[in-house]
């Protein structure tokens, strides 16, 4: 049976995370796949981490199952992390919160969802959108359609255009929304827009879902959030797919969650019912270390405070880098986006060739779409990139 299939390539941005681990040239740069660096090129583990699992470690009393919604305390801890501890939507029983295997398994439960509900849901998606979100969706079987998001030319958010397009949406379509920190662009709506946006949806009937994928690392966890609290505070339903990957550091633990946003509390507890179900038959249960160590340091205030003092450095230094960055590029080109841009990535807008001239001929390493992970960027390296990007722009 296994014969007649043909090798498939890999994933583009995890082929680009091998390369360049084989790549030996010792003053190699990795701006390629979005996990936080620090100013010495590591992904440390974070000193809250660090704590929480040694506490973990000291108390763990049993390892059997946590069942199909994950850890309750988890769940508690991240509703009010992404809606705002005060939300009544959290108050009125509106919301439930399910623990998942990454925001990946929060985007793939929310789509086998959405096709539970309604067998021919489209879903659409901004362009360009992150490349995985496409698999996630259209896997479950969903139609994907999409929006124009970013202007190719400027690099900024072409709002009239995504309206423009989201006008043609119908009542029952799901249109899915970067929380904060676009990925791949970086271009993130303003508050207003996001008001717009949500009359938008609204007045038309659709069904927001959004990517929260990265709270903490644009603005802060507040500011980060505050689009997509305008948004649930004013539809009916909707649903978050949240990660804890970048925020705590937790990449390989697989720690995500889907928040379900219903118009009533009954209905919550029905369709959640529905959505257990869903993950019952697909992996049955979410992995409890990344929840756990999540849990603890939410749970207790000390940890938490250590925690957002990291979280808020690490956003702070992406935000010197961009404006470091953009400056070093000022003789180059008006690269100027790239301090208004927020979260790990923005786009140089070069050509594919010239990527590959830069992987090739200076040991610098981004997306074939020119993205860049910021992060990866250091005062040190600074000159060099911006060396090496003037010379395959020449
Ligand atoms: C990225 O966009 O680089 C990250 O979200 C990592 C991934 O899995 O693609």
């Amino acid at each position: 049976m296994f014969e007649a299939l043909k090798p498939l390539p890999q994933d583009p941005i995890l082929q680009l995370m091998q390369t360049f681990r084989e790549d030996t040239r010792p003053d190699k740069v990795d701006l390629g796949i979005g996990v936080y660096k620090d100013d010495a090129g590591n992904t440390p583990i974070m000193a809250a981490v660090h704590e929480a699992e040694r506490r973990l470690l000291e108390g763990e009393t049993t390892k059997s199952y946590v069942g199909p919604a994950g850890a309750a305390g988890f769940n508690n801890a991240v509703a009010e992390l992404i809606l705002g501890s005060n939300s009544p939507l959290i108050r009125e029983g509106r919301t439930s919160v399910v623990q998942t295997p990454g925001g990946c398994g929060a985007l793939r439960m929310a789509a086998e969802f959405l096709r539970l509900c309604q067998r021919d849901t489209t879903v659409w998606v901004s362009t360009p959108t992150w490349a995985n979100h496409l698999p996630l969706l259209g896997g479950a079987g969903l139609t994907i359609r999409e929006y124009p998001y970013l202007n190719p030319e400027t690099l900024e958010v072409d709002f009239a255009a995504m309206l423009g397009t989201l006008e043609g949406a119908k009542a029952g379509d799901v249109v899915l929304l970067h929380g904060c920190c676009h990925n791949p662009s970086g271009a993130d709506l303003s508050l207003s827009q996001w008001q717009e946006v949500t009359s938008l949806i609204q007045r038309k009937g659709l069904l927001p879902f959004v990517d929260m994928a990265y709270q903490g690392l644009g603005e802060g966890l507040e500011a980060d959030a505050a689009g997509l609290r305008h948004l649930a505070g004013s539809v009916p339903e909707m649903l978050i797919a949240a990660s804890c990957s970048k925020n705590f550091g937790l990449y390989r633990e697989r720690t995500g969650a889907l928040a379900l946003i219903s118009a009533t509390a009954s209905i919550n507890s029905a369709a959640t019912s529905q959505l257990l179900s869903v993950i019952r038959s697909h992996y049955s249960m979410p992995p409890a270390h990344g929840a756990a160590i999540v849990e603890t340091i939410l749970g207790d205030d000390w940890l938490q405070a250590q925690w957002q003092e990291e979280l808020s450095g690490m956003c702070k230094r992406i935000l010197h880098l961009r404006h470091g960055f953009a400056d070093a590029l000022a003789p180059v080109g008006d690269f100027s986006f790239i301090a208004r841009q927020r979260g790990m990535f923005s786009f140089l807008g070069i050509s594919p060739e010239q990527v590959s001239q830069l992987r090739e001929e200076h040991g610098i390493y981004m997306l074939e779409s020119s993205r860049v992970n910021v992060a990866g960027l250091n005062d040190r390296v600074m000159p060099r990139v911006a060396d090496a990007i003037r010379d395959v722009l020449k």
